[in-house]
């Protein structure tokens, strides 16, 4: 008997568990009625009287040996579920870097903004456009120099496709869909074949305007292009119109704004002249409303266009357009607060 209760005292001692079922399993199978240290504690009963109280001692002394054992492999599995991970593994991890709208759509909603509260509604066309849209609906001669190589992208297998090389396209599609009144404002992306450089960009962004109705004047156009300009660059802003030449508008004008870092009073920003340009604008040209099928004898109407990099720059002093395509985030950080 000696012998057996070594053995159990050995058997206990490695015992180990992880799980609670675990640490069961050994208390049924040393402490439960049929467990081995309740069996001998029945065979005790029939051992001589002799030897019964070293053999009690010892067999007591087994029974609370396993009892402690098994309690505290308990206890260890019990804390090591709740100490165990407490972490939540799903969580996103923090803290979620914000991103930021890009300067140019910050700008382009601005525009869009201040025209809508005007009541002109958007309208978008297509970046990859055909001659017609782009060049001959807009009163551009076929030998006109816009068209040329140095200018435009063409698609190679199809000279007439091309990729809109301003955004005076959506006005001869918006006419085509319509009949006046028509007051839109069309934002896009245009494409040059230029030489990349600080200054310039074989893409860029434009915003065009364009109003048709009875008895639409210049006045009409001078006013919502002098709101325009105050609402974006400041109540004191002062505009100043400059006769000009586009196939497309006659009369045309390119319109300049007071500097609005020197207030007008000259500065490196403007050139010392007090004025920066911002748009072409004009009347739209009669063929060009015929081509739209436009009745140009019952309708006028205005049209301006701007570039949404150039304004930006103006807002934000942005030196290097090519900033704007990099998708360097410590550039785009620094717009966080723009809107
Ligand atoms: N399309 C011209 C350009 O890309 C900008 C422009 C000028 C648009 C005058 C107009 C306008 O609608 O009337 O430079």
């Amino acid at each position: 008997m000696l012998e057996k209760i070594e053995q159990i005292r050995a058997e206990v001692q490695q015992l180990t568990a992880t799980t609670p079922e675990e640490a069961e399993q050994h208390r049924i199978k040393y402490l439960s009625k049929k467990g081995q240290v309740t069996m001998l504690m029945d065979e005790f009963r029939s051992v001589p009287a002799e030897q019964k109280r070293e053999l009690g001692k010892k067999i007591n002394e087994l029974k609370q040996f396993v009892q402690d054992k098994i309690n505290s492999l308990k206890e260890q599995v019990a804390t090591s579920l709740t100490s165990g991970p407490q972490v939540d593994l799903t969580r996103t991890p923090y803290p979620i870097p914000l991103g930021t709208r890009h300067p140019l759509t910050i700008v382009k909603n601005e525009i869009v903004d201040i025209f809508s509260r005007l009541g002109f509604t958007m309208a978008e066309g297509p970046e990859v456009e055909d001659d017609w849209h782009v060049y001959s609906s807009m009163n551009f001669a076929d030998d006109h120099p816009a068209r040329d190589m140095q200018d435009t992208f063409f698609i190679e297998a199809h000279p007439d496709i091309i990729l809109r090389s301003h955004t005076s396209s959506v006005q001869s599609r918006v006419m085509e869909q319509s009949q006046p009144p028509i007051r839109v404002i069309c934002p896009g992306r245009v494409y040059r074949n230029e030489a990349i450089s600080a200054r310039a960009h074989c893409f860029f962004h434009q915003v065009e305007g364009l109003y048709i109705d009875k008895g639409v004047s210049f006045t009409d156009l001078k006013q919502i292009l002098l709101l325009f300009a105050q609402e974006m660059f400041g109540e004191k802003t002062q505009i100043r119109l400059r006769p000009s030449y586009f196939p497309f508008t006659e009369p045309s004008a390119e319109m300049d704004i007071s500097c609005h870092l020197c207030g007008g009073k000259g500065c490196s920003f403007c050139k010392h002249t007090g004025w920066v340009e911002i748009l072409g604008c004009g009347m739209v040209d009669p063929a060009v409303l015929e081509a739209g099928g436009i009745d140009s004898t019952q309708y006028t109407g205005y049209a301006f266009g701007m570039g949404i990099e150039r304004i930006t720059n103006l807002k934000y002093q942005v030196k290097d357009l090519r900033m704007f395509s990099e998708n360097d985030t410590r550039f785009l950080d620094e717009f966080k607060s723009a809107y």
